[in-house]
């Protein structure tokens, strides 16, 4: 039997690491939706097209080939034939990722194309980011909020970026984040049959336990 599982969560509250891990320990495809996000918005940077144009933006990551690895231990992307693993997570991509996401057929055109690849993963998918559970895969066997402190989870994402930041960059760079994406998704409640855990206090094996823990039952 297939096994779905989807998990939300803001920046920082560990998603993407204990997303991987259980498809690792599951043998089951990883799909980080986050990573489609930021895909398009480079395709929208090396479009040039201005920003406030709307249906520019649309027809510029609407039109994105976008391939990217399901495998847990290999995690590269592709948009329109060009390797963008790195460049998805520069700044400049963060800076404008939350602009694509905002856009109702934006979201759309990614939201069929995630539930196309889960669909597709034989044994089963762990899809992490923002609306797997509410949007992109309600009928998921198992759907998991992550939350954590405001702290935590700047403390989470500078060692993430190896102090690449000052304390006062990765402040205002996770909470703009926040604050763009919040018209996006309600992050502290969660959706009716989704379950809530906050990570604040736990490891990353703490958290990874009562993940499996939870497929189990
Ligand atoms: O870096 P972080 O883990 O916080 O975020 P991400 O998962 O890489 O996602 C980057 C951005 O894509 C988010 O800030 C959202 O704007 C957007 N996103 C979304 O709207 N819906 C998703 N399912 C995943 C990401």
């Amino acid at each position: 039997d297939r096994l779905v599982i989807a998990i939300d969560g803001p920046s920082g509250s560990g998603k993407s690491s204990t997303s991987r891990e259980m498809a690792r320990r599951l043998g089951l495809a990883y799909l980080d939706t986050g990573a489609m996000y930021r895909a398009v918005a480079v395709a929208f940077l090396d479009a040039g097209v201005d920003p406030a144009d709307t249906d520019a933006v649309i027809a510029a990551t609407t039109g994105a080939d976008i391939e990217l690895s399901l495998d847990p231990d290999e995690s590269w992307v592709r948009v329109n034939g060009r390797d963008v693993t790195a460049e998805i997570r520069e700044p400049r991509t963060s800076a404008v990722v939350s602009t694509v996401a905002r856009i109702p057929q934006c979201r759309a055109d990614l939201v069929a194309r995630q539930r196309a690849l889960m669909d597709a993963a034989p044994s089963g998918v762990v899809a992490e980011g923002r609306d797997i559970t509410t949007v992109v895969y309600p009928d998921a066997d198992v759907r998991l909020l992550l939350t954590a402190s405001e702290e935590a989870r700047l403390a989470r994402r500078g060692t993430e970026l190896g102090g690449r930041l000052s304390a006062s960059e990765l402040r205002d760079q996770v909470l703009r984040r926040d604050r763009d994406d919040s018209a996006l998704v309600e992050f502290q409640t969660a959706a009716d049959g989704v379950l809530l855990l906050d990570t604040s206090d736990l490891t990353f094996d703490q958290v990874v336990e009562a993940i499996l823990t939870l497929v189990k039952e």
